[in-house]
């Protein structure tokens, strides 16, 4: 009777996800939006976690196929999918029309504590807290923040250099350790001494350690918001004591001390005295407590840890395969030293143009986060091939696939800096270039990470030289990874000059 029943259901199952299937494609082609065959009703995050390759790969394999259509409807098992594939669709719904697509493709659940940050969070909270946090990433924040960094950036020098087993092997944990200093400096306040190992950054590279749980757990919350709830899904649970504790703590201290050091914490102060935070537009009123701005300083600290690590790292990778452009950056850096008598600041980082050039383009080749997405709020319609877009779909935006797009970047593959020359940038790099997103909800974070990535880079590069290490008779490729895209088959070794 059991085995039945066990049949029953299993051929009812398999008969729910064929039609399933069949209305997904029916659902796209009444839209004239073409339909990816692969796992019709399950989806590319099927297709993920039956194989070894990472989302980004599978994204590009479609955007490959499909890259002449407007859009390609794919599978999925709730809401429809959809991998807006041209650019201009691109620049319309995250710019032009972001009221309909204002909120992320991840809608996690709201008793996940550490999850109510930026990154996650809808509508109208999402829109005070963005307008709340962005005081702290200003050009005169950054310009007061910097000293921070590149203290961090100076003090990592000489932990390589006494340490002689980090210059060789493991370069992305090493590269994690300085963006775990340099972020538990500018988000928890500075110290005298740079903190190298700290309970923060392993903290950090366990939350960037991706298990088959973990990676279900990002995928239900992506495709439902209704199972993440009934089944109380949390994405960052296990660190929920330990870091609110923590920024508690710091909160505390600040209050108490009165010392304004530009950062996360006094950020904090002030909004708490501020009292509520209101939206005049829909009334709506958040409390900054404790626990809100802990989850805005957890994803601000793994941010700031590993997709930077996969930046700095990336960077290396390609400029270690370039011995003309390594020379070139060397003299750079050299002389911004010898300008500046050894203590670089803001303005002078920001203007190396060369080093900007070289990041641009291992983000272009290399970017740490391979796609991103948004979820539409309200019916709307895609200009580029007329698509009606239902409040409810999914959209993938393939960052990836665009800056590898032969017609947007010719040569993909080949590593030249001088296509973000001043004089050579075409316009369609403003529309394809989008390592860091695109429109109202790109990275916050965008410029504090580039002059993180850029004080780490300027202080390793003017005392090593750095040696790609590929390893032997294999290819580089991706690791397997939900939404970053971390190098494999490859490492870094830094040999004094
Ligand atoms: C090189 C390092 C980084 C990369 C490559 C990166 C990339 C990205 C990307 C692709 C997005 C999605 C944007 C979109 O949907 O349009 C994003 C969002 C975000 N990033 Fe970053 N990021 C980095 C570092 C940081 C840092 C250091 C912080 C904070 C200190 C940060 C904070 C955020 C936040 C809060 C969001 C969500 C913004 C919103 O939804 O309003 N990121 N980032």
């Amino acid at each position: 009777m059991i085995t039945l029943i066990l049949i029953v259901a299993v051929a009812a199952l398999l008969a729910a996800i064929y039609l399933r299937g069949v209305y997904n494609e029916a659902y796209w082609k009444k839209r004239g939006v073409k339909f990816y065959q692969k796992s019709r009703a399950l989806g590319i995050f099927f297709e993920f976690f039956k194989g070894d390759r990472s989302v980004l790969e599978h994204i590009e394999d479609i955007y490959c196929e499909f890259r002449n259509e407007p859009a390609v409807g794919v599978g999925s098992l709730f809401s429809p999918n959809l991998i807006v594939t041209d650019p201009t669709n691109v620049q319309h719904l995250t710019t032009v029309d972001f009221n309909s697509f204002m909120d992320r493709s991840i809608a996690p659940n709201s008793r996940d504590t550490l999850s109510n940050s930026l990154i996650f969070i809808t509508g109208a909270k999402w829109k005070l807290i963005r307008q709340s946090m962005t005081p702290l990433f200003t050009s005169s924040k950054l310009k007061s923040m910097y000293y921070i960094m590149d203290k961090s950036a100076k003090d990592f020098v000489p932990y390589i250099k006494t340490n002689p087993k980090l210059k060789k092997g493991n370069a992305f944990n090493t590269l994690c350790t300085f963006c775990s200093a340099a972020m538990g400096a500018a988000v928890f306040g500075v110290t005298t001494e740079s903190v190298f190992d700290s309970p923060f950054l392993k903290m950090a590279q366990k939350a960037g350690v991706t298990t088959f749980w973990q990676n279900l757990k990002f995928v239900i919350s992506i495709s439902s918001s209704f199972i993440t709830r009934l089944f109380n899904v949390k994405l960052a649970a296990e660190h929920e004591a330990f870091f609110i504790g923590a920024i508690k703590q710091i909160i505390m201290e600040r209050k108490k001390s009165n010392v304004k050091r530009h950062d996360f914490g006094d950020l904090c102060v002030a909004l708490q005295e501020k009292g509520v935070l209101r939206d005049n537009e829909t009334g709506l009123e958040i409390k900054p407590t404790d626990e809100i701005l802990s989850a805005q300083a957890f994803f601000f600290f793994n941010a700031g840890v590993e997709p930077t690590a996969t930046t700095i790292f990336n960077f290396f990778v390609l400029v270690g395969q370039h011995p003309e452009v390594q020379e070139r950056l060397h003299r750079e850096v050299d002389e911004a030293f010898k300008k500046s008598q050894g203590n670089l600041t803001f303005d002078i980082i920001s203007d190396m143009e060369y080093l900007e050039m070289v990041l641009n383009e291992s983000m272009r080749i290399y970017p740490a986060i391979g796609f991103f997405g948004r979820m539409c709020v309200k019916n709307t319609t895609l200009p580029v091939g007329n698509i009606k877009i239902d409040k409810g779909t999914t959209i993938f935006l393939p960052l990836f696939a665009l800056q590898h797009d032969e017609r947007y970047y010719p040569e993909p593959e080949v590593f030249k800096p001088e296509r973000f020359s001043k004089e050579n940038k075409d316009p369609i790099i403003d529309k394809t270039f989008m390592p860091f997103g695109k429109g109202n909800r790109m990275c916050i974070g965008q410029r504090f990470a580039t002059v993180q990535a850029k004080a780490g880079i300027v202080h390793l590069m003017r005392h090593f030289k750095v040696n790609t290490v590929q390893i032997s008779g294999k290819k580089i490729g991706f690791q397997k990874h939900l939404f970053a895209a971390r190098l494999k088959n490859v490492d870094l070794e830094f040999i004094d000059r």
